[in-house]
């Protein structure tokens, strides 16, 4: 029953690999019609330990299989031998809480990212931060699995979606370049759209054009540039400092 389920949703439904993603998308209110574990005691021990919140959740929803069954549905075993599949939320909700005001946490943009953990690492800093959502723009699926696995799951904490630069969210859109103003004499208001160029090429004339400001992290001169993931990072961290 647990194999047709999975069989049936898996084509539509987003992989949550390992006990972390089950654990992080179950308390951020996803939906998760299937999950399994090798070792179903084992895992609700984890949840006693580490989530006791969701350990009620996750013993309704975890069905054991044998090891070789749970390889089978996963690209490569996770050390806690727990894998879900959960319904990915419609395009029309996330873009209804991106484009809600008045905003009361920041938007994220990548502007056409090209490494995959870069996008679920910034995922993951937005979920922690309570960023109101995630926007990429260009080819990259920010609901790609790696991304999925790089966010662990947080996902279901923010809102992700890839939309055109002409389709950004409204509010001040504050973008991160190395020749920008310094970010220590700036407050990032609540309603800030904070935008991040690419890996290889930075920011492109499209986003450029639609910034109000251009906004630079502290760097010595001999540097190039930062990670993205942690650009965003540091800037989040700007944000949820206020006007100190
Ligand atoms: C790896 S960097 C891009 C490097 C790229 N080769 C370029 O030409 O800009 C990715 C993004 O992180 C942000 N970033 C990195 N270092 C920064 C800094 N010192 N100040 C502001 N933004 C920075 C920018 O948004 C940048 O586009």
């Amino acid at each position: 029953m647990t194999l047709t389920s999975w069989n049936r949703l898996a084509d539509t439904c987003v992989l949550l690999d390992g006990f972390h993603a089950l654990k992080h998308a179950v308390r951020f209110g996803a939906e998760v019609p299937v999950a399994v574990a090798v070792d179903r005691e084992a895992a609700l021990a984890l949840a006693e330990e580490l989530a006791p919140d969701v350990r009620k959740t996750l013993d309704a929803l975890l069905t054991e299989v044998p090891e070789p069954t749970y390889a089978s549905l996963v690209p490569r075993p996770h050390p806690t031998a727990v894998a879900a599949l959960a319904v990915r939320p419609s395009r029309a909700a996330n873009l209804e809480k991106l484009a809600h005001t008045p905003r009361t946490a920041p938007v994220v943009v990548l502007d056409n990212p090209r490494n995959l953990g870069n996008a679920g690492a910034v995922i993951r800093l937005a979920a922690g931060f309570g960023a109101t959502g995630v926007v990429t723009t260009g080819t990259l699926d920010p609901w790609h699995p790696t991304v999925v696995r790089g966010g662990a799951g947080l996902h279901f904490a923010t809102a992700v979606e890839r939309l055109d630069v002409a389709e950004l969210p409204p509010g001040p859109v504050f973008a991160l370049d190395p020749e920008g103003d310094d970010i220590r004499g700036i407050e990032l208001p609540d309603d800030a759209v904070l935008a991040f160029g690419s890996e290889r090429s930075g920011l492109s004339a499209e986003l450029r054009a639609r910034a109000d400001h251009l906004v630079a992290l502290p760097m010595r001169p001999q540097v190039s540039s930062y990670n993205l993931a942690t650009s965003v990072a540091m800037t989040l961290y700007h944000w949820s400092l206020g006007g100190v």
